[in-house]
């Protein structure tokens, strides 16, 4: 069915999505955070109590560009595709389509670890702009074969998320007796018998078994050292949340780190990540990159981000919402809605390029 409704933004894909597109069990999946929510609405209105404070006649912003490096790859603009699973649920073509697009906009896609398409399938496209999220598995022989294939394949970084030793409970799954349907599997993890997520008795048990069975509940610090003993490849941490966390990231020579709470899935009442930033940042005070998501929605909101201390942002659902609305083209699309309302606010706010946007251009608001 054709939508008439014109998307302006990518929470009009959110609508359309739901509305024309999903079925009600994978539009919560995705929609949904853990427990009471919480977090995920925190995540959304906590930008609502940052001003930008612009400044006039600073001439030479019909030059205005949002180009950055991350990481030393060049990207048109500092907003990231965050890892989020079983893309193929969204839209058949699944996360080929969300490379694609990342490729076409010039931004870097993470690939997660619960993919629905394997990784040589991703890494065939093109050698450029992506990386690939790590759950490290009990059994870590099979995380070595999977970080050598990786390594082989070119990704170029990997992101370890440390914010799941168990799955969060998102409350919807279970009523919707959500299931991964036939013929789907986690493609990354295809000699583990727990891939398929099939769950006779429903997804929450299937993940929660992948997870109890397969992925390393105990990890610790000094297990960074050991990931880095098998790759050359740069380690990113996801999930960090305050400062003592990222100042033992930087201890452990990482080369950047996410500040996230996985968009309000795991332990429900944490913080908004726009709200522990400024802390996160000021302890490591550039000598990583540091990365943020949760409730980016709006290119003000990037803004606000950045002029915290983010170097650039990563965006979850909007990503799934656009290839729910229309494949390669929506994600090319909720990208676009992101790139364009962060040039918009640049010049409104006069600022002509990322590195100017400062702490001094955001006010709390009264
Ligand atoms: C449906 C869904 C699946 C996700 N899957 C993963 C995952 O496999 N690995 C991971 O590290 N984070 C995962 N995340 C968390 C995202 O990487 C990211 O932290 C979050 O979506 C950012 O918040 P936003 O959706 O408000 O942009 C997932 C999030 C969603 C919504």
């Amino acid at each position: 069915m054709k939508s008439k409704f014109l998307p302006l933004n990518v929470r009009d894909l959110r609508r359309c999505s739901r509305i024309i597109k999903l079925s009600r069990s994978a539009y919560d999946y995705c929609a949904s955070g853990s427990r009471d929510q919480f977090t995920l609405k925190q995540n959304l209105k906590a930008y609502q109590n940052y001003n930008i404070i612009p400044r006039a006649l600073v001439g030479g912003l019909s030059s205005a560009n949002t180009r950055t490096a991350i990481l030393g790859e060049s990207v048109d603009f500092p907003v990231l595709i965050a890892p989020t699973s079983m893309h193929k649920l969204m839209h058949q073509d699944g996360e080929v389509a969300t490379y694609k697009a990342a490729l076409k906009m010039n931004t870097i896609y993470c690939m997660s670890s619960l993919a629905t398409t394997t990784a040589e399938d991703i890494a065939k496209h093109s050698d450029r702009l992506r990386w690939f999220q790590l759950y490290i598995a009990k059994d870590r022989e099979r995380t070595k074969r999977l970080v050598f294939k990786l390594t082989q394949l070119g990704f170029k970084a990997l992101v370890l998320t440390i914010d799941t030793p168990i799955l969060g409970v998102r409350e919807k799954d279970i009523i919707n007796g959500f299931s991964l349907p036939n013929g789907m599997r986690l493609e990354n993890f295809e000699d583990d018998p727990n891939a398929a997520v099939s769950g006779e008795h429903g997804i929450m048990s299937g993940l929660n078994r992948f997870f109890h069975t397969s992925v390393d509940m105990d990890l610790k610090w000094s297990d960074i050292n050991w990931l880095k003993s098998i790759t050359n490849l740069p380690i990113i941490l996801k999930g960090v949340m305050c400062a003592d966390d990222a100042q033992l990231a930087l201890d452990h020579n990482v080369a950047g780190i996410i500040v996230s709470n996985h968009g309000g899935r795991q332990l429900d009442t944490v913080p908004a990540t726009i709200d522990v930033l400024p802390e996160i940042a000021n302890a490591v005070c550039g000598r990583i990159p540091v990365l943020l998501d949760g409730g980016i929605r709006r290119g003000t909101d990037i803004f606000k981000a950045l002029a915290l201390g983010a170097n650039a942002v990563l965006i979850g659902r909007p990503i799934l919402w656009g290839l729910a609305y229309n494949g390669e083209s929506g994600v090319e699309l909720a990208l676009n809605f992101l790139k364009t309302e962060l040039l918009e606010t640049m010049i409104l706010s006069g600022t002509r390029s990322i590195d100017e946007i400062q702490a001094k251009h955001i006010r709390r608001a009264i």
